[in-house]
């Protein structure tokens, strides 16, 4: 792979990037349509990445479809799938890893502590093997977003960010590999990650501005669906990824929440212009 993105490189190809664990959606999809609409050459990789799932969760039932997969990208005639295996990229003798302060210790990384230096890690693993010029990702994954951003600009790596819009089924429950994990009655209640997200932002727009207020009428709807657990809900700065309390008019924000339904634990967030 590294041999290929050097040839491309030297022909003046421009390489667009899409990191994936498989298992491709919709939500995938239309990040690798992203890539190939601006660059010239797509890559799309496909790595259940172990060292960002902690000891007691679903690594080793991550869905996997690669049979599908690869039928998704050859329909997309994406150019090249990069699926390496486990001890190409960690070797027995593997001991370095990219970790970023502050940032991957709030939210997610307060859930699932090292899940973001798996992440970071993986990622300028990849970065390295595929040199991509532009490399495409979900605001599904809000902070991995912002944390990747980070880790480009403070390491100076020659890679732009791209970040796209959450693809959503009809009913607005956020497309996500691990929504197969969840039965029919949870699939149902799962729904209030996303409507609870919408009533925030119907709040601020009809003028509501303390961010306690805004979480206690989120907290108040997930009470109504039996198997939501609230994992957090967060309303962050979005140039900052700073909790705050306030929502100040012209501020631009992300609301995030993570709930466990069942035993599935989902995440989902909403961009606030307000
Ligand atoms: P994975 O969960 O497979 O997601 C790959 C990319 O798809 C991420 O950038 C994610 O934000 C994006 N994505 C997922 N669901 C989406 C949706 N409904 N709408 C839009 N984009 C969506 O995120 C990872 O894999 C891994 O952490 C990875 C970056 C590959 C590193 O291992």
């Amino acid at each position: 792979m590294q041999q290929i993105s050097r040839m491309l490189h030297s022909q003046g190809k421009m390489i667009g990037f899409v990191p994936t664990m498989g298992y491709l959606h919709k939500g995938h999809i239309a990040l690798i349509y992203h890539s190939q609409n601006v660059s010239d050459v797509t890559v799309v990789s496909i790595f259940v990445n172990p060292t960002q799932f902690g000891p007691n969760e679903d690594f080793s039932k991550y869905p996997r479809n690669l049979k599908k997969d690869m039928n998704i990208l050859e329909d997309m005639k994406v150019d090249y799938l990069f699926l390496p295996s486990r001890v190409e990229i960690y070797p027995d003798d593997f001991q370095t890893y990219v970790n970023i302060e502050k940032i991957t210790q709030i939210l997610e990384g307060k859930s699932r502590p090292s899940h973001f230096r798996g992440v970071t890690t993986i990622v300028s693993i990849l970065f390295n093997i595929i040199y991509p010029d532009i490399a495409v990702f979900g605001q599904k994954d809000a902070q991995q977003a912002f944390i990747i951003e980070k880790m480009v600009k403070d390491l100076k790596m020659p890679v732009k960010i791209l970040v796209k819009p959450i693809v959503r089924e009809k009913d607005g429950l956020a497309l996500s590999s691990r929504n197969v994990y969840l039965s029919e009655s949870e699939r149902k209640d799962a729904l209030v990650l996303n409507n609870s997200l919408k009533s925030a932002k119907k709040l601020i727009s009809d003028g509501e501005r303390e961010v306690l207020k805004i979480i206690s009428s989120m907290k108040r709807l997930i009470a109504g669906a039996e198997s939501a657990e609230i994992d957090y809900i967060s309303v962050v700065d979005y140039s900052t990824f700073a909790p705050i309390r306030e929502i100040i008019k012209g501020g631009k924000y992300y609301i995030l929440i993570a709930c466990r339904i069942g035993k599935t634990r989902l995440i989902d967030n909403i961009l606030i212009n307000a």
